[in-house]
């Protein structure tokens, strides 16, 4: 009797034991080899999300108010751990991480995803968006979801398009007023074809590299000019090292949030949800924000004494879109009927 006691016990600690290990230590980061079974029981999901500005722009604070969201909505059952600054990745480098699972939410800019999906081109096309308005439109209707089902073929989960604003040119050789003016110079950009052909067009040399590198590259005068948002102008005081800036809202740096499709599937539904509600919110608050912010770095970047700045009138835009429309022509068939069929009646609406 004796020994059958001690069987049924050592048999019950065993079991005991291997709930403990098996249910109750699964706090690991491991949102691809998860038991289906499981799910949702009790993991803990820990999603790193890698971006390259500063936490002070709109992307950055948008990232730790979706963390917070997310946090606050799934009861802290899964964490977002926000990485800025291109700490961990620069933008390329963050499609790879995220291949890789070493990050699995990433949001690089819509110029860096050309690279991966020649269609996303067409939000480098030059002015295509005369206003927020537009770009809203385009990012929530038709044009947005045709993106995100075509980057779904490279498996990606496009989540949500975020806003920073419009790009502008920043310089130390001289104003730039026409097209002709960026012959000849140096000019840092994002590594998407379209654009390299763009500056190509101007005659200007284009070089692409990481954006927490473009500082230094302007000290040291490796590069002449650069075009971006006053966000990104401001903040990494970019505009401390450069003469000129045009207002020439040229092309428009959007985001969109990405996650690995392998990743986003293994996350249990009621969690899936809780992350999309709190993107939309944040999305929301974000279109809002980031016009605002931009409008307000222009007032703090016009205050400085040291930066000559020229705002493109409605005829001399006119010459930059009659100069650049051989890249609408080069573009159309790459980016593809049904996507550009969107860019026209967008185009349409606005007029
Ligand atoms: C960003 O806003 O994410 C960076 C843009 C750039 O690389 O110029």
């Amino acid at each position: 009797m004796k020994g059958i006691i001690s069987i049924i016990s050592f048999l019950l600690v065993g079991i005991a034991t291997a709930i403990y290990i098996g249910f109750g230590n699964t706090y690991a980061p491991k949102p691809i080899a998860v038991d289906h079974e499981l799910q949702g029981l009790n993991e803990k999901y820990i999603l790193k999300f890698s971006h390259v500005v500063a936490e002070n722009t709109p992307k950055g604070i948008a990232a730790s108010r979706f963390a917070q969201l997310v946090k606050e909505k799934t009861n802290g059952w899964v964490e977002v751990q926000v990485f800025p600054n291109g700490v961990l990745n620069d933008a390329q480098g963050e499609f790879e991480a995220l291949k890789k699972n070493e990050v699995q939410i990433i949001a690089p800019a819509i110029s860096e995803i050309a690279v991966h999906d020649p269609k996303w081109t067409v939000i480098d096309l030059p002015f295509l968006f005369e206003n927020e308005e537009m770009v809203e439109r385009a990012f929530d209707g038709k044009l947005g979801e045709l993106l995100f089902q075509s980057i779904a073929q490279y498996h990606y989960k496009g989540i949500a398009f975020w806003d920073n604003n419009f790009k502008q040119f920043t310089n130390n050789i001289r104003p730039i007023v026409t097209p002709a003016d960026l012959q000849g110079l140096t000019v840092r950009i994002m590594p998407s074809p379209l654009l390299i052909d763009m500056y190509q067009t101007f005659g200007a040399y284009s070089q692409s590299f990481p954006f927490n590198e473009i500082y230094e590259s302007l000290r040291r005068k490796h590069i002449d000019g650069i075009e971006n948002t006053l966000s990104n102008i401001y903040s990494k005081g970019l505009y401390q090292q450069q003469k000129y800036m045009t207002v020439s809202n040229h092309n428009y740096l959007g985001y969109a949030v990405l996650m690995d499709d392998k990743v986003w599937d293994t996350l249990p539904v009621h969690h899936q949800n809780s992350i999309m509600e709190a993107m939309e919110e944040v999305t929301e608050w974000l279109r809002t924000y980031a016009k605002e912010h931009n409008k307000d770095m222009l007032l703090k970047v016009e205050s400085s004494e040291s930066l000559n700045i020229h705002y493109l009138t409605e005829s001399e835009r006119n010459l930059w879109k009659e100069a650049l429309s051989p890249i609408y022509e080069k573009y159309e068939p790459i980016i593809g009927k049904e996507i550009m069929a969107e860019v026209w009646k967008l185009q349409e609406a606005i007029r």
